[in-house]
């Protein structure tokens, strides 16, 4: 609806109305005006399928919704690194909110997964913010392309359950910029979602909700956002305030309490009308923008759908070790399934994203049609203690066969929304059992199903490893089919695998202490830290293995010298040098060479998935620009990038960087130093005007560097190096003390300071 018709609507409605549509009608529905034509629309979970709940309503998962397909949740639509494919979930999943008459699906959630423990970890994507934006925005162009909206979330800084609802997250400028709003950037700027879900937690000292600084301050002034802000559901605090700062649309309803102190406020002359106004014209455009675009024609073909799921699942599954290629399986040799996960697969997580799946397709079932595959149950899911009895069972039938496949990983009762993980590990049973089977059988693959990493005690007595994540329902069709070949594994890792809880980079400050929690690592989050420790990790960021092998060769810059106003062309070719047909995860990496800022060894800058049949070739190209080599400098409060030396890095994982290009990038601009009597000699030394103003002041002296310092009897008392460092070290205003034949008075150092800020 034309901008210009929505406010003549707003103009006929009374504050009370108006007031009204600042809240929800119920649990899923924003408000209606019959008298005026506008109708009540609906918003529903997802984001990997749809909860669309008609009676008994609840942001919990507790109720039930109505049968959906459920696709494979963040964690694994990020292990495909798969834009297309993404965008097609979405397309579907925008399709079925039109046949289930749905406005808006609430998601993609692209919060960070700073720690493995992070209960939500299944449902967001990665632990570096360019996966997350990009993968998030795939998903939201693929339903948006539907006319139906999305809502990204959980805005800002939510990266733990505990307490969040209360907690603060203490979080520095450069790393909130670096690594958590550059999660939701790309994806607002570029694929402009309808509406974006503030989180229920505060960030430095203020709730979420009411905070005007990233609502309205980087949101809708600097990113452009022009859709409307909802709430979590029951993150209002104090509504008039949370409007100010920009959140237009308080979830679920209040039934009436809130609006009634919109009212209140706009009577007594403390909140402005105009900005009720504009909320409500927010809303209304995207319910117009639906109801306009609505297409009753479109069937929810659930069985087509899980079609899809299936494809999708086929790219989520990372293939993390293949020891003597122990994998793909021949389907004639003799395999046992082992573990309960092969007859009922973890295959989502739990809480508010959890679909009512129409079917569940399990390793087990779509083995039926090979007499080759047996199975034992192995262990009881949600039970930590051995059952021996079934141990011994699988123990036996391992003995029995060729190979055996145990599915294992993490019950629900483990991770959830709700509450964050305790540890890193998997049930005790279940390392026990793969322990055990190792023992008595050669050929053992594992295959994991959780939403985040887990400790591998048993790792180096496992041929093969495969992450399942959390694949959806037709995940055990995706599993059987990369098991036996029919599939070539194409995912890799979102994130790091560390060996152990204790090496991850949050360990000290997760999940804080009361209602605090300080991100502490900064920037170093997932592997920006650990390759900056040298650590070794258990599986690397962007890992994952193919049944064939890629080349990569010509890595070709455009450019060896750039203006950071500029861009930079980089291309490489790519062969599949094996003889099956694959897809490979480029990633494009850029690395400082020298920077007077801590930064990390190299960051993710760009990745392409390539389709290669065998013998193939295929030239992938990319673009980078300013961003790709900036950080962002809390001074002038902007991206900057320092001129100098960058590497360009062509990695098939973080840790396995093939080619690599050197470029000269020269920044545009300048950033202005401010002198005091608090900045040292080296400070203004570096600097060759400021220095000239030292030199002349000083000539021929200590200072101006013009005489070396006395020979000492002893020699080794006071080295060069030491002088030097003491010299560059002083503030200026130990002139006044240790300034010798060069002292000068504090009204002198003060006119010296002015001079060297007028350079
Ligand atoms: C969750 C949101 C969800 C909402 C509605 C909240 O508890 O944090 O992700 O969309 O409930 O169910």
């Amino acid at each position: 609806m034309k901008r210009e018709k929505l406010k003549e609507l707003i103009g006929q409605m009374t504050l009370e109305e108006k007031a009204s549509f600042c809240s929800g009608a119920d649990f899923w529905h924003t408000q209606g005006l019959p008298r005026l034509g506008i109708p009540a629309v609906m918003v529903s979970d997802g984001p990997h399928g749809l909860r669309k709940q008609d009676e008994n309503a609840d942001h919990l998962g507790v109720n039930e919704s109505i049968p959906a397909v459920c696709f494979p949740a963040g964690c694994g639509t990020a292990a495909s690194f798969n834009r297309e494919l993404i965008k097609e979930m979405g397309k579907t999943l925008g399709k079925e909110c039109q046949a289930e008459g749905v406005s808006v699906i609430l998601g993609p959630a692209v919060n960070i997964k700073r720690s493995p423990l992070c209960g939500r970890n299944f449902e967001y994507y990665s632990e570096d913010p360019l996966v997350a934006s990009e993968m998030a925005g795939a998903l939201i162009e693929g339903v948006q392309s539907q006319n139906v909206g999305t809502s990204i979330k959980h805005f800002l800084a939510n990266n733990q359950e505990t307490r969040r609802m209360s907690c603060s997250s203490q979080v520095d400028e450069r790393t909130l910029r670096e690594i958590y709003l550059a999660a939701f950037e790309g994806a607002v700027t570029k694929k402009k979602p309808w509406t974006v879900m503030c989180s229920y937690n505060k960030i430095n000292g203020v709730y979420a909700a009411e905070n005007k600084k990233y609502l309205t301050d980087v949101l809708r002034d600097e990113w452009g956002f022009d859709g409307y802000v909802m709430s979590d559901w029951g993150a209002v605090n104090h509504r008039v305030a949370d409007l100010e700062a920009g959140l237009d649309l308080e979830m679920p309803s209040s039934m009436g309490l809130n609006d009634k102190q919109i009212v209140e406020a706009v009577r007594n002359g403390s909140l402005k009308e105009e900005i009720v106004d504009q909320a409500v014209e927010r809303i209304l455009n995207m319910v117009f923008r639906f109801e306009e675009n609505r297409d009753k024609t479109v069937i929810f073909d659930r069985d087509k759908d899980h079609e899809q799921a299936r494809k999708v699942a086929e790219e989520t599954i990372v293939l993390l070790k293949n020891e003597d290629n122990i994998l793909p399986f021949s389907e004639d040799k003799k395999i046992v399934f082992i573990g309960a996960f092969a007859e009922k697969p973890r295959y989502q997580g739990g809480g508010s994203s959890h679909i009512n799946s129409h079917k569940v397709i399990s390793a087990l079932e779509e083995a039926k049609g090979n007499s080759n595959i047996t199975y034992a149950k192995g262990y009881l899911t949600e039970q930590e203690e051995t059952d021996e009895q079934l141990l011994a069972q699988a123990v036996q039938r391992a003995k029995e066969a060729d190979g055996a496949v145990v599915f294992a990983g993490l019950p629900d009762s483990f991770e959830s929304e709700g509450f964050d993980r305790m540890h890193m590990s998997m049930p005790k049973c279940q390392n026990r059992i793969i322990e055990e089977i190792a023992r008595v059988q050669p050929n053992v693959v594992v295959v994991l199903h959780n939403g985040a990493p887990v400790e591998m005690p048993w790792l180096s007595k496992v041929k093969g490893v495969l992450e399942a994540y959390l694949g959806g329902q037709a995940v055990g069709s995706a599993e059987y089919d990369i098991l036996f070949g029919k599939v070539n594994p194409s995912a890799k890792l979102p994130e790091t695998f560390p060996v152990k809880l204790e090496d991850n980079p949050s360990y000290l400050n997760f999940p804080g202490e009361k209602d605090m929690v300080t991100y502490k690592e900064g920037i170093f989050v997932g592997y920006r830290y650990y390759d900056k420790k040298k650590m070794d990790v258990l599986f690397p960021f962007g890992h994952g293995l193919s049944y064939t092998t890629f080349e990569y060769k010509n890595l070709k810059l455009d450019h060896h010298r750039i203006k950071d106003t500029e861009k930079l062309n980089v291309s490489l070719d790519v062969t599949n040098t094996g003889n099956r047909a694959g897809k490979e995860i480029v990633q494009i990496y850029v690395s400082d060479k020298e920077s007077t800022v801590i930064r990390p060894v190299k960051e993710l800058r760009e990745f392409s998935k390539v389709d290669l049949q065998p013998g193939e070739t295929k030239t992938v190209s990319f673009t980078l620009d300013k961003r790709a080599f900036a950080y962002y400098n809390t001074q002038i409060h902007d991206w900057h990038v320092e001129s100098g030396e960058f590497t360009i890095m062509a990695g098939r994982s973080s840790r396995d960087i093939v080619l690599n290009e050197d470029i000269y990038v020269e920044s545009t601009v300048n950033i202005p130093v401010h002198f005091t009597t608090d900045s040292t000699l080296g400070d203004v030394m570096e600097n060759p005007k400021t220095r000239e103003v030292v030199e002349n002041l000083f000539a021929a002296s200590t200072l101006g560097g013009g005489q070396g310092k006395e020979e000492s009897s002893e020699g080794a008392a006071v080295s060069d190096e030491m002088m030097e460092a003491m010299m560059k070290y002083m503030p200026l205003r130990g002139i006044l003390s240790f300034g010798g034949q060069d002292a000068i008075g504090i009204d002198e150092l003060q006119r010296l300071v002015d001079r060297l800020n007028q350079v």
